[in-house]
């Protein structure tokens, strides 16, 4: 199903059927203007896409919710059971993007995860105004203008994109997810220690149903301005010291945090066969964390999503739970 020759398909209900074999509008029931019409999102079969499902379920019902992935029938079944309308797109095929946009008023673009990215969010943003979108919200990072992470680059050029389109439009800048720890989790099991080159730099990580819940609220709020930078990230925050300490204390094991030097770590990284340029990129965010480029403690996402963020450490108990299998 990739490429050129790949038809946009719809599925409702578990039921595939190919777009051009029924009329979208029949997939899509006429919404009231007044509460938003309908809600899309791309990037729906992935980690925070499910997320975000899951979350616009509690606050509206799934015959507004269109949810478009790339690739992955065997991952949708999942949410067409759930009773919102799935269509497949890639963004590097406007015309699928075409096809699953339409009858779509508000829309989260979920970033790729690809090394062309601002070239598919530009396609994603343009096939949105051609299909007459009516609002854009993309998943950005945190201060994604002036951050020292060189991540934060791509997520710039797409929000002066946006900001350049006429699409209303928000920036969800969410910081780093809580579950990119799980293989420091599973490590630090095997081996009693976790190793970094971040120093004393503080992280305020949150989960992916937290930024999930997030990118929901702004979806379902038409009552917002257009041009919102929303800086994301958990109440609290940890050092890497202190997560080796957490798992240490859950756990029952040792386990001790190893500050690794520029030399070390790029040994480390060498080892594992990274190339000069990745070795050279992956020390430059270390720094960058070390000087607090993961640090956040605005609050924004609290307050967005009506609830404290997910205790880190309530998450470490998660992931020591699925290290341990
Ligand atoms: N804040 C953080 O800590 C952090 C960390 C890592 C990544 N991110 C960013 O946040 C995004 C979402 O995170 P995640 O955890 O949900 O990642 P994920 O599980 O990999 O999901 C990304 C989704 O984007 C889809 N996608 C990628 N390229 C696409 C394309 N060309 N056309 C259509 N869909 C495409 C993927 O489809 P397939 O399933 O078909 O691949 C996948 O469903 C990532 O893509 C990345 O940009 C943020």
């Amino acid at each position: 199903m990739r490429g050129v020759t790949r038809r946009a398909f719809t599925a409702h209900a578990g039921l595939a059927l190919a777009a051009g074999s029924l009329p979208f509008s029949s997939a899509i029931p006429a919404q009231p203007a007044a509460d938003g019409g309908v809600i899309g999102l791309t990037g729906a079969a992935g980690r925070l896409g499910t997320q975000v499902v899951d979350a616009l379920l509690r606050n509206v019902p799934p015959q507004r919710i269109v949810a478009i992935a790339r690739n992955r029938e065997e991952q949708t079944a999942g949410l067409a059971a759930k009773g919102v309308t799935v269509r497949f797109a890639d963004y590097d095929y406007p015309e699928q993007l075409l096809a699953a946009f339409r009858g779509v008023d508000r829309l989260l673009l979920i970033s790729s995860s690809g090394g062309k990215r601002v070239a598919q969010h530009g396609a994603v943003v343009a096939a949105a105004k051609e299909r007459g979108v009516k609002f854009l919200a993309y998943t950005s990072f945190l201060r994604a203008a002036t951050s020292q992470l060189s991540v934060r680059a791509d997520h710039l050029a797409t929000e002066q994109i946006l900001a350049g389109s006429g699409l209303a439009w928000a920036a969800l800048r969410n910081g780093w997810y809580t579950e990119n720890y799980e293989g420091d989790v599973a490590t630090a099991l095997r081996t009693g220690e976790i190793t970094a080159g971040s120093g004393a730099g503080r992280i305020s990580p949150a989960t992916r149903a937290d930024y999930g819940a997030a990118a929901a609220a702004v979806l379902v709020d038409t009552s917002r301005p257009s041009g919102q930078l929303h800086e994301l990230a958990g109440d609290t925050s940890f050092t890497m010291a202190e997560l080796a300490a957490e798992i240490a204390r859950q756990s029952g094991r040792p386990v001790v945090y190893r500050n690794l030097s520029e030399a070390q770590f790029r040994a480390s990284m060498a080892a594992r066969g990274m190339p000069e340029a990745a070795i050279a990129n992956s020390w430059a965010s270390q720094a960058a964390i070390a000087q607090g480029a993961l640090f956040d403690d605005s609050r924004q996402l609290s307050r967005l999503i009506g609830r404290p963020t997910t205790p880190w450490q309530q998450s470490v108990t998660a992931m020591l739970e699925k290290a341990r299998g």
